[in-house]
């Protein structure tokens, strides 16, 4: 099953991601995770991105689509996969519908989170990530520990206030439109309310592919 999360800056993709992934017994795979990694490992690809990603733009798709072939051709992937943060332009939707009909596959659902900005700007300016595993927690101060792999508890530079306005215009500018793209295409879109308990949201994202 290959399901592409779709949704605003901290709307819970991460978080959500995780755990829809146990469930179905499929990897997890985020962009941001692994430009995130680059960064810190100082490899070319992480050196180009840095500067976009702090200011809260987005890499060019040929850097993600790079990153697409190479996961989607991985034996870890083959199952299926969790797409979190993957498809944010209509040439990356284009892109990966070409890679995965090339394999034989397809999007199942794009599965889309829905929620107010408000509540957006509040969860992201109290985030902290684990900068070795990338779990997100909120109510944790920086430098802390994190409890699934012990590394430590950083704020993202993506997370000051100016940088998630931009996020949030380039997601209304940029990754808006890839969903007016799937309805065109007859893509199944499945739409859930992210605000509230994390359980009773990911209990609303496993009935919906089920639907
Ligand atoms: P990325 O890392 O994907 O960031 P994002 O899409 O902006 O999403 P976030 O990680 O900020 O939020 P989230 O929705 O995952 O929420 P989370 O679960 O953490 O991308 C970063 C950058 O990389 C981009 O800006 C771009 O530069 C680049 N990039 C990545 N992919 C790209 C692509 N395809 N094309 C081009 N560029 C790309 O939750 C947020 C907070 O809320 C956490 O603290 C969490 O604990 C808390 N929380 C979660 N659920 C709840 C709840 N129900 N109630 C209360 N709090 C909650």
């Amino acid at each position: 099953m290959i399901v592409v999360l779709l949704g605003p800056p901290g709307a819970g993709k991460g978080t959500q991601g995780e755990r829809i992934a146990q469930r179905l017994e499929i990897p997890k795979i985020a962009t941001g995770d692994v430009l995130r990694a680059a960064v810190r490992k100082g490899t070319e690809q992480g050196l180009a991105a840095k500067a976009y990603m702090d200011a809260g733009n987005l890499v060019p798709d040929s850097v993600i689509l790079g990153i697409m072939k190479e996961v989607l051709a991985s034996p870890s992937a083959q199952k299926g996969a969790i797409l979190d943060g993957v498809v944010r332009t209509v040439p990356q939707a284009e892109g990966l519908a070409v890679m995965l009909a090339e394999l034989g596959r397809k999007v199942d659902s794009f599965l889309l989170f829905e929620i107010d900005d408000d509540e957006l700007i509040r969860r992201l300016s109290g985030r902290t990530v684990c900068e070795n595993c990338q779990t997100p927690y909120s109510g944790r101060e920086p430098g802390t520990a994190c409890d699934k792999c012990g590394g430590k508890l950083v704020r993202r530079r993506d997370d000051e206030p100016e940088a998630i306005r931009q996020r949030l215009k380039v997601y209304r500018e940029q990754t808006e439109p890839v969903i007016r793209w799937a309805k065109e295409h007859k893509m199944k879109i499945d739409r859930i309310d992210a605000s509230g308990d994390r359980d009773e949201i990911t209990e609303r994202a496993m009935k919906a592919f089920t639907e």
